[in-house]
């Protein structure tokens, strides 16, 4: 494990200091506004400055997309994932989000092919089936209601993004009540794990009230879960003229071949890396999509010119994916979204040895936050950044993105592998939603707060009224 400490190394003149003080006045109203207390800083101190995390955790803070690419990408071998995420292996394993260095790439360039453009147009189909099937209720709801209904944003996103990806590793081999089981345990032990990150102080309390044990009991329930199918799918496959087995995530990692041994995956490492792909799969889209929702709710002529451009490209009929490239107003609108509230709004790396990055020095053991939410908002770099303007994503926008001042998906050779699968998704959402529904923000409901956890999600759950068309 890196050394995390500064130890004092990061010479006076090169950066900006927030004082210890600040830092520890800072750290009561990070807690109480994470996104308000550090644009605060930056406004104060800069693009990058060095501060106390919770007034004891040195660590240097940017919004620099210069920096941010050295560290994710032009130096990126010199840069490990931090403490916190590789912590979170007890409870998801070793898959790819919480794997490091060579094993990580073996993994990586194994499964990376799992992930193009072709493999995900092939999954398209399964993803309009779960959202027709989302969708269709509530359509029945709403007629029944006179022609609008009120859902839930968040919970309903939620459920629809773990349908998603679940049904895209597992086809349908888990039945719904058993799909439910499996959101609960992957948010409960994300939870837990959060909770022993955010208060390290109540860990001796925790485990004296047996509570680490407990969640290493859930963790072996979600990979017992897991394992059984696992073990159903390769054995149903063996078997002698066995029908072809279905074209999903997990055949994809389970008919993987070690480029070097021509070995596939042991069995163990299967299980890691499609629980991984079930935790990093979900809540990152359906926050997304849980904003998306919020942003339409609030622009309804956004949301029109989305549904004119589906008219128009479509008539009547459903999607496909070769169409998505000419629906480029809903994915404009996606990634507005996405730059507004970056789901995954901070992303922490950790020097392994000292760097240089123009001049400054960067000695072993720097602990970077890389502010991929200030990247975002940051004025240098967009016009009205706290406007939702998703034609800034058009081809034509006056203003080229600068390299690394947009990154929702990070950067580098750890870019999300999903990013290609979380676009279709939530292009095929927005289209769909629209084709059938307004979307409209019902009257009296108070302003949503930003809740900067792992990811970025609303403080509490919301409503939205949907209206058939
Ligand atoms: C809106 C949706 C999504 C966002 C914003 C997002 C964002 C990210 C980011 C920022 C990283 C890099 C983290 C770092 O460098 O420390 C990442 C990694 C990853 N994401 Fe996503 N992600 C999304 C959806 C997905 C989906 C749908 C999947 C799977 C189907 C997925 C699987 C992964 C995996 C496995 C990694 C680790 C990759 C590696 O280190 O090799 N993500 N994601």
């Amino acid at each position: 494990m890196a050394d995390d400490d500064l130890g004092g190394r990061v010479p006076r003149w090169a950066l900006p200091q927030v004082p210890r003080w600040v830092s520890l006045r800072n750290s009561l109203k990070l807690v109480a506004d994470p996104l308000g207390a550090l644009d605060a800083i930056h406004a104060r101190f800069g693009a990058t400055a060095r501060l106390y995390i919770g007034g004891v955790q040195p660590s240097v803070l940017t919004r620099d997309p210069g920096l941010v690419q050295h560290v994710l990408q032009k130096n990126h071998r010199n840069y490990a994932k931090s403490r916190f995420n590789l912590g979170f292996a007890r409870y998801i394993g070793h898959g790819l989000l919480t794997n490091e260095g060579p094993d990580w790439l073996r993994q990586r360039r194994l499964i990376q092919p799992g992930f193009h453009r072709q493999r995900v147009a092939g999954l398209t189909g399964l993803m309009q089936e779960i959202v027709a099937d989302t969708l269709g209720p509530l359509a029945q709801d709403a007629t029944r209601l006179g022609g609008a209904v009120a859902v839930p944003a968040h919970a309903l996103m939620t459920r629809l993004t773990f349908r998603i990806i679940a049904r895209s590793v597992f086809s349908t081999s888990f039945a719904d009540a058993e799909l439910d089981r499996l959101a609960q345990l992957i948010t409960e032990l994300q939870g837990f794990y959060m909770s022993t990150i955010r208060q390290p102080y109540l860990n001796g309390w925790r485990w004296l009230r047996g509570q680490f044990r407990y969640h290493d009991a859930r963790t072996a329930e979600l990979r017992a879960l897991l394992g059984r199918y696992i073990a159903q799918r390769q054995a149903a496959s063996a078997a002698p003229g066995a029908p072809a087995p279905p074209d999903d995530l997990l055949q994809m990692l389970l008919d993987a071949r070690y480029e070097d041994t021509g070995q596939p995956m042991a069995p163990d490492r299967v299980l890691d890396e499609a629980l991984i792909l079930l935790v990093a799969g979900h809540e990152t889209s359906a926050n997304a999509l849980t904003w998306l929702l919020y942003l339409l709710a609030h622009h309804p002529a956004e949301a029109q010119a989305i549904q004119h451009e589906t008219a128009e490209v479509l008539g009547n009929r459903a999607p496909t994916f070769a169409d998505l490239p000419r629906l480029g107003r809903a994915l404009h609108a996606v990634q507005e979204t996405m730059r507004l509230y970056p789901p995954a709004w901070m992303v922490a790396r950790v020097a392994l040895a000292d760097d240089d990055y123009q001049g400054l020095r960067i000695p072993k053991g720097t602990l970077f936050s890389l502010n991929l939410y200030g990247l975002h908002h940051d004025p240098q770099h967009w016009d009205a950044p706290a406007e939702f303007r998703p034609a800034r994503f058009a081809a034509d926008a006056p203003r080229p993105l600068v390299p690394f001042a947009y990154a929702p998906f990070g950067g580098g050779p750890r870019l999300c592998i999903g990013l290609q699968f979380a676009l279709t998704e939530m292009q095929l959402v927005v289209v769909e939603l629209l084709r059938v529904f307004d979307v409209e923000w019902p009257v009296g409901q108070p302003p949503v707060a930003k809740q900067p956890l792992i990811t970025l999600r609303p403080r509490g759950d919301f409503q939205v009224r949907l209206r058939l068309r």
